[in-house]
């Protein structure tokens, strides 16, 4: 058994393990993924300032996030295809973060539908819905996420239209593989994700395949989303979906500080500075760097969280510093996911944890309320570098 000290250990395990069409598809950013880079690297520029002889017993990182209790500021971000990343992923994931206490969020493109992950949980998840220009699927999601107990709406609202991902359309991505002769080479090599594969029945998008009529295969699949996407989106049908859900709602996929104040104007609970880990808009600056701004905007108005790059608790440490509330990981858990299933995403979440606690410490905090500016250290004209 390897020794796993960070997340990128996870990742060489994931890479190994799993077909080469779902590795790629997750480690991926639009276009030149300039974006999906700048994620990570800025990330990088910013240090923390060491402080020392300053009391570090009894330290916590638990917090809440809207109004709910966390182990840290972290939750699941939704992530198409889970499911496909390792057998059942989506209840795997979902296990994972319940037992450690930070939330899940369920992609409306999960494997296991939204049924299925709350069958296998004891605890409510997130669910994710994209603005879809179709109000009867919109209605019956909803309603099946109010049934199945889910607690928060994730509202994604960076997808009107899908960002070109070059190495999805070169491998001819699909759920299940299509099997082209390149397919069952690299799969050839995957037996053991294969195996565990063969042993489900989960390998469809469950949250659609037999909810929408019509579609049951994967063509007709993204025949029906390239359709459904809606161009036309505008704030009014944003605070649509708002009041059919009724509860708390999460925007994500905010990167200005304009539309943040219209995220405020619809009665957001929390917004997610992101740009959808860098598959969405390439040439979009890097979250971390537009946190400050939006932060400054509307923090008093509203929770302002982020994801994109975050790959240690580190990261976790200088997102919150610079006046996150709340993260969300994607591909951080993706790695541990299809590395080692449910005890990967725990030893991903493990790591994250140890990390941003020690370096809280380091950093002469004990308490992750305390954090904030005072504790990095941002190079001259990092904030305001572009305008
Ligand atoms: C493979 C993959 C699939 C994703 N699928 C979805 C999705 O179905 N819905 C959504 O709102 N965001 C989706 N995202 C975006 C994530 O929720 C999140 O914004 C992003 O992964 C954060 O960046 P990180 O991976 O660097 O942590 C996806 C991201 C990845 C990597």
């Amino acid at each position: 058994m390897p020794v796993i000290t960070n997340i990128d250990d996870l990742k060489k395990i994931y890479r190994r393990r799993v077909p080469r069409m779902f590795y790629d598809y997750a480690e991926s950013g639009s276009w030149s993924e300039q974006t999906f880079r700048d994620n990570v690297s800025d990330f990088a520029e910013i240090r923390l300032r060491q402080r020392i002889a300053r009391d570090m017993t009894g330290r916590s990182v638990a917090t809440q996030m809207i109004g709910q209790d966390v182990a840290m500021p972290v939750a699941l971000a939704p992530v198409g295809l889970t499911g496909m990343q390792n057998a059942d992923g989506e209840i795997k994931a979902a296990r994972a973060a319940e037992k450690f206490g930070v939330p899940f969020t369920l992609s409306t493109m999960s494997i296991c539908s939204i049924e299925d992950v709350a069958q296998h949980t004891t605890k409510p998840f997130w669910f994710q819905i994209y603005t879809l220009n179709d109000d009867d699927f919109n209605a019956k999601i909803i309603n099946r996420a109010k049934a199945a107990g889910c607690s928060a709406l994730v509202i994604t609202v960076d997808l009107q239209i899908l960002g070109q991902r070059h190495k999805d359309l070169k491998n001819g991505l699909s759920a299940p593989p299509k099997f082209t002769i390149p397919t069952m080479l690299n799969l050839a090599t995957k037996w053991a994700w294969g195996l565990e594969m063969l042993g489900t029945k989960r390998r469809f998008f469950g949250n659609i395949v037999g909810h929408v009529e019509g579609v049951d295969d994967p063509t007709s699949l993204s025949a029906w989303t390239a359709q459904k996407f809606d161009h036309a989106l505008d704030w009014g049908k944003i605070a649509k979906l708002r009041d059919m859900w009724g509860g708390k709602v999460i925007l994500k996929g905010i990167l200005d500080a304009e539309d943040a104040e219209h995220a405020v104007g619809v009665g957001a609970d929390a917004i997610v500075v992101s740009n959808h880990g860098g598959r969405q808009l390439d040439g979009a600056l890097s979250s971390i760097r537009m946190l400050p701004e939006i932060v400054a905007a509307v923090g008093e108005r509203t929770e302002v969280w982020m994801d994109g790059g975050i790959r240690s608790g580190q990261d976790v440490l200088k997102a919150v510093a610079l006046g996150a509330k709340g993260t969300m990981i994607g591909r951080a858990f993706v790695y541990g996911l299809g590395a080692m299933g449910e005890k990967g995403v725990t030893t991903a979440l493990d790591v994250i944890r140890k990390e941003l606690d020690t370096s809280m410490a380091l950093c002469g905090e004990r308490d992750i309320a305390a954090v904030g500016r005072h504790n990095v250290l941002l190079p001259k004209g990092f904030l305001g570098a572009y305008s």
